[in-house]
């Protein structure tokens, strides 16, 4: 069956522990899985970091990545979701999406998986039912409201590379219950660290994301303190306090956070060699001050440069995937 990658459990421990193997190594030495192949990255909000990334990594595999803007692909507007993705699938060996609903990516996977088989190179006969056993044509989620586990996969490779194993390491989250903190909170539980999170009430995460954690077997604390949180964390992370498509919240925002910038006072209770980090773009002033984004303890443009290596890692582990899966090649 095709692997889609809609959210960081969507790998198993030992999947994402590959995945972030892979990205560690060179990009000369990563396997030419999309030689002569398209890519199709559409996108429904803007980006900067995940689209020039994801077309750098889908390059480094030898492919040819189509950048679609959101009123050019029209989903559920011009055309159905699923049928968008048939559509791409005709044409390219990998579909990526930044999509304003999370639900929209559920339903391509589901029609993909529906119409395996349906590939490029599949010919004459290609679509809804065609075909099962040809390969399937992956789909990667490049943020939804929902989830963005491109971005926490270049945040746990960051931290590896920092502290090597991440296993006992605390990670603490000021801010946001969002699509970042959801995609987090799994990656870390996943590698075995202890998750603290400070957001003011009213934007914890709720009861089914703790769940979903939990059942990861993940340790994570909340709390409405700061201070709490980031008390001999090891990294600290905050990401904007308004999201894209929360616009017209942003002064209530601004208002609830107040008191959750990480700044120099906050950072002085993390241990002695805690990192910061943040996914970008990045409001100094409002979740971080200045002095502490552009100061000795901040990563962000490490993990800004991860982002590149990691998207590389989790082609060359899908695409991979997708390769061997029974059948293929018959
Ligand atoms: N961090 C991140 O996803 O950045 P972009 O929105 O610029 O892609
Ligand atoms: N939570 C942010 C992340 C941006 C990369 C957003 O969804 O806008």
């Amino acid at each position: 069956m095709t692997r889609h990658f809609l959210d960081i459990d969507d790998l198993s421990c030992p999947e994402l522990d590959e995945v972030l193997t892979l990205a560690a190594q060179p990009a000369e030495s990563a396997p030419a899985l999309l030689a002569g192949r398209g890519a199709a990255l559409f996108f429904e909000k803007p980006s900067l970091r995940t689209r020039n990334s994801t077309e750098m990594a889908v390059l480094a595999l030898g492919g040819h990545p189509v950048y679609i803007g959101g009123p050019e692909v029209g989903i559920d507007t011009r055309e159905s979701a699923e049928d968008v993705a048939r559509t791409l699938a005709c044409y390219h060996s990998l579909i990526c999406g930044r999509v304003l609903d999370h639900e929209v990516l559920v339903r391509m996977a589901a029609a993909l998986d529906g119409d395996a088989g349906a590939g490029p190179g599949a010919g004459a006969g290609a679509g809804p039912g065609a075909g099962a056993g040809a390969p399937g044509v992956p789909l990667v989620n490049l943020l939804s409201n929902r989830a963005h586990p491109c971005q926490v996969l270049a945040d746990l490779l960051t931290m590896r590379q920092v502290f090597g194993d991440l296993g006992g390491r605390t990670l603490a989250y000021v801010g946001d219950a969002n699509n970042v903190w959801r995609s987090l909170a799994l990656g870390a539980a996943m590698l075995g660290m202890s998750f603290r999170t400070a957001a003011p009430d009213g934007y914890a995460p709720d009861a089914d994301d703790l769940a979903r954690v939990a059942r990861l077997g993940g340790d994570i604390e909340i709390t409405t303190d700061p201070v709490e949180a980031v008390a001999d964390a090891d990294a600290i992370y905050t990401d904007v306090w308004t999201s894209m498509g929360q616009e017209e919240e942003s002064v209530l925002r601004r208002k609830a956070f107040s008191g959750f910038t990480i700044d120099d006072d906050l950072l002085a209770h993390a241990a002695p060699d805690a990192i910061v980090l943040h996914c970008l773009p990045a409001h100094r002033g409002e979740e971080i001050a200045a002095s502490v984004i552009d100061g000795p303890r901040s990563h962000v443009w490490q993990q800004a440069t991860n982002r590149m290596h990691a998207m590389r890692g989790l082609l060359t582990w899908i695409l991979g995937a997708a390769s061997s899966a029974p059948g293929v090649g018959a």
